[in-house]
């Protein structure tokens, strides 16, 4: 198949898929591709053609051990494949811009980790080759998975429904203790030149994406704190280097509806593994869930008797909840993994019908925005600080 095919998905039973990145995130989405079309109808079959590293030893085990029929050692010989039309990018955020613009350039879709790039003009320069690549008819997306887990689709459905009334609060912590330890050395994602940010790049990328999406309201201005607790760490080839982005970040916003929203990222909360706790309060309602139980969703509602009021646990394991059509019986349960599978589905949907996949380049350059506001408003004593307009959506 020529590269041009790969821009006329429409009628392609088959969709080549090349993956730049094969630690955490390139497992994931390794486990994504190769579960999706067992699981969900597809209107076009991923095929998962080559898998890319820069250690040849590594990368030909990890394709083995993933499933990809052949590796590569240099991205751009992955995106000169006749049998890779879609690039997925798993690779810390200082290569996002290259790879994702040469690869659209390259007449391929693409998904692209989380945060979208390091900097607001990266992630500027990215939205605009998706539309000249929309254009031409190849889409782009960013990997915002947790929109995918089913009791969070559910959450939006049920806010988009009014079940919530007026939003009034939105509440976000994403907490993790992985940089409790002084002793865990000084790897990529504490470093501003390969990170972009620290938690708040990390963690907060995903709290403001789910803020905006559960609420269909985007945020206008930030009032935030940040802070490094461990400014020195580890070099893996000896002595100690300088920690150059933030452990934690505590920050809160006024959303374009009215609604007010806090959020709180950090590495450091001792005891929390991967807690993400997102509450919405409105005027009829709450919702509320947590990452750590993330098969549940909580569900106030305001207009029961006070005498008969009370959270109710939904479980979200239906097979008319989001997503579930294909998996298990109801309570069976699902887990991290399966956002990614999830997140496959959506995509290959939108490649075959043409359509814009969520959250597009975009969406992720809107959240970038918003990174930056919280950046320039700690380095500003906490001063309200408004977010950039965002790029008008394709
Ligand atoms: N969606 C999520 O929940 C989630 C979770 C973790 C990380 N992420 C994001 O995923 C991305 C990758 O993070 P990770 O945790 O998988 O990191 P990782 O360190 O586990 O893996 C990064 C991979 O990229 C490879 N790599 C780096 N530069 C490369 C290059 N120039 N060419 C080829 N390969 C290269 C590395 O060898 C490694 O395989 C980051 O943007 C991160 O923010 C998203």
């Amino acid at each position: 198949m020529s590269n041009d095919d790969s821009t006329a998905p429409a009628t392609a039973a088959r969709l080549g898929v090349g993956m730049v990145g094969y630690a955490f995130m390139g497992k994931a989405h390794s486990q994504g591709w190769r579960t999706v079309g067992r699981v969900f109808d597809l209107p076009v079959r991923p095929v998962m053609s080559a898998v890319c590293g820069r250690d040849p030893g590594a990368v030909r085990a990890a394709a083995g051990r993933l499933g990809w029929a052949a590796a590569e050692t240099d991205w751009r010989a992955l995106l000169a494949r006749d049998d890779v039309h879609l690039v997925d990018v798993c690779t810390p955020g200082d290569s996002h811009a290259e790879i994702a613009v040469a690869a659209l350039e390259a007449g391929k879709h693409v998904l692209c980790e989380k945060p979208l790039a390091n900097t607001v003009a990266e992630a500027e320069a990215m939205a605009a080759a998706a539309h000249a690549a929309r254009a031409r008819g190849q889409v782009a997306m960013v990997g915002f998975n947790y929109r995918r887990t089913p009791a969070l689709a559910l959450a939006r459905a049920m806010i988009a429904a009014g079940r919530a009334g007026t939003v009034r609060h939105v509440r976000v912590q994403y907490l993790q203790d992985w940089l409790v330890d002084p002793e865990h050395p000084l790897e990529w994602r504490l470093r501003r030149e390969l990170a972009g940010s620290g938690a708040l790049g990390d963690l907060g990328a995903h709290a403001v994406d789910l803020a905006q999406h559960l609420t269909g309201s985007l945020l206008t201005a930030v009032s935030a704190q940040t802070e490094t607790f461990v400014r020195e760490r580890p070099l893996s080839g000896g002595g100690t280097g300088p920690v150059t982005v933030d452990d934690a970040a505590v920050f809160t916003g006024r959303l374009d509806s009215g609604a007010l929203a806090s959020f709180e990222v950090t590495r450091v909360a001792a005891g929390r593994k991967n807690a993400l706790r997102i509450e919405v309060n409105g005027t009829l309602g709450t919702l509320a869930f947590d990452l750590e139980r993330l098969n549940e969703l909580e569900f106030h509602d305001h207009a029961q008797p006070g005498s008969e009021a009370g959270f109710r646990r939904i479980l979200a394991t239906e097979h008319d909840h989001p997503y579930l059509e294909g998996w298990w019986p109801p309570g069976h349960g699902l887990g991290y993994e399966h956002t990614f599978t999830h997140q496959a589905r959506d995509l290959l949907h939108a490649v075959a019908d043409g359509t814009q996949p969520l959250p597009s380049f975009d969406d992720g350059l809107q959240v970038q925005r918003v990174l930056a506001a919280v950046e320039e408003s700690a380095a500003g004593n906490c001063v309200l600080t408004p977010v950039a307009a965002p790029a008008p959506t394709s």
